[in-house]
């Protein structure tokens, strides 16, 4: 019989308590003949006030031999900012290269949004993971004096651009609607906009029936909310890719069911599965946490494993689920029971 090996992190906040709920509607989910194994990494704000540790080469290892990882989210207000960030969350993107940072925006029924009403909105942005200001390629002189310099360098090589571009035509070709639309900022950022835009007009040509498109980051804002419906892929860099997922989060239900993967497609190393929101310390403990994006990215998991229909089946459930909510209060539990009830029958 076949298996999953999963690696847990359930990290800071909010964090365990909605990965509880991924892991019940994964449970529910999997075919039966598949057998989950579990292993939980204690690995946040937590154990590096005990040890100082972020993630301590041993457990990168083992974190290895896993078939995926599902994270709930990391950061706490006691650490400093950028070590949990820096230390585990990008260090694991990094390490295991994932550089397909997959984000769906779907406008789902009944949820309050802006652009409620609005016709199907339902467009996935692959954001590279990698690379561009992420990369901690900068510096600063005479820190700290009145001539202070700081640079935050960002880095895009062929290489990474090309496998970035390459995933997100594929993923195009594979939809009803075949767009892609490439943003980026190459009026300003004339380097590596040459760079992006030289490698997608030269791959756009190996797709004859994706349509392209070429927006300007500024310009893609002001459509993710005036005309969200005009997109269907959209690749772009690791920056403006992190600040267009938030607003289509925002526009489209809000982060409580934004989900992602950080995907290395080429299976060398395990994917990793993560709500887009945080860890939101303010309500942790309370059980008022929506764990649908948890479970939307518990999906994601699903299909990149090779288990479509079990990933339709959920987000069929996440469909269901918010069509017949009311505005009543429910706790984390009770939407993670209610998903598991309806992935199971
Ligand atoms: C995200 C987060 C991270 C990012 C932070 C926490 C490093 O905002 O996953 O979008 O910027 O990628
Ligand atoms: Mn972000």
């Amino acid at each position: 019989s076949r298996s999953l090996n999963l690696a847990v992190i359930p990290g800071d906040g909010i964090g365990p308590e909605v990965v509880a709920q991924g892991l019940k509607v994964l449970n529910a989910a999997l075919p039966q003949d598949v057998k989950l194994e579990t292993k939980e990494y204690d690995l946040g704000a937590q154990r590096w006030h005990r040890t100082g540790e972020t993630l301590p080469d041993q457990e990168l290892e083992a974190l290895k031999g896993h078939d995926a990882i599902l994270l709930g989210a990391i950061g706490d207000p006691s650490v400093p900012s950028g070590v949990l960030e820096r230390g585990l969350l990008l260090k694991l993107r990094f390490a295991f290269d994932h550089f397909i940072n997959l984000r769906p925006s779907k406008l789902f029924p009944n949820t309050a949004t802006p652009l409620a009403g609005r016709p199907d909105i339902d467009f996935v942005v692959v954001r590279e993971g990698t690379e561009g200001p992420y990369t901690g390629n900068g510096g600063s002189l005479r820190t700290g004096t009145p001539a202070e310099v700081a640079t935050e360098v960002s880095v895009n090589t062929a290489y990474g651009v090309e496998r970035v571009v390459r995933d997100a035509f594929e993923r195009a070709n594979n939809r009803p609607r075949k767009k892609l639309t490439l943003v980026h900022k190459n009026n300003v950022l004339v380097y590596a906009g040459h760079l992006w835009k030289n490698t997608f007009d030269r791959v756009a040509a190996e797709y004859p029936e994706v349509s392209t498109d070429y927006l300007h980051v500024d310009a893609a804002t002001i459509f993710f909310v005036t005309q969200p419906e005009r997109f269907d892929v959209i690749v772009t860099d690791n920056l403006f890719g992190d600040i267009l997922t938030d607003l289509a989060a925002a526009v489209t239900g809000g982060i409580g069911l934004a989900a992602s993967g950080n995907v290395n497609p080429t299976g060398d190393f395990p994917s990793m599965f993560e709500p887009v929101h945080g860890s939101a310390p303010d309500i942790a403990g309370q059980g008022k946490a929506d764990p649908t994006a948890t479970v939307l990215s518990v999906a994601l998991l699903l299909r990149h494993l090779g288990h479509a229909d079990r990933a339709e089946r959920i987000e069929a459930a996440v469909s269901a689920d918010l069509a017949e909510r009311d505005g009543t209060a429910r706790t984390t539990d009770e939407i993670g029971d209610a998903l598991t009830a309806r992935v199971s029958g």
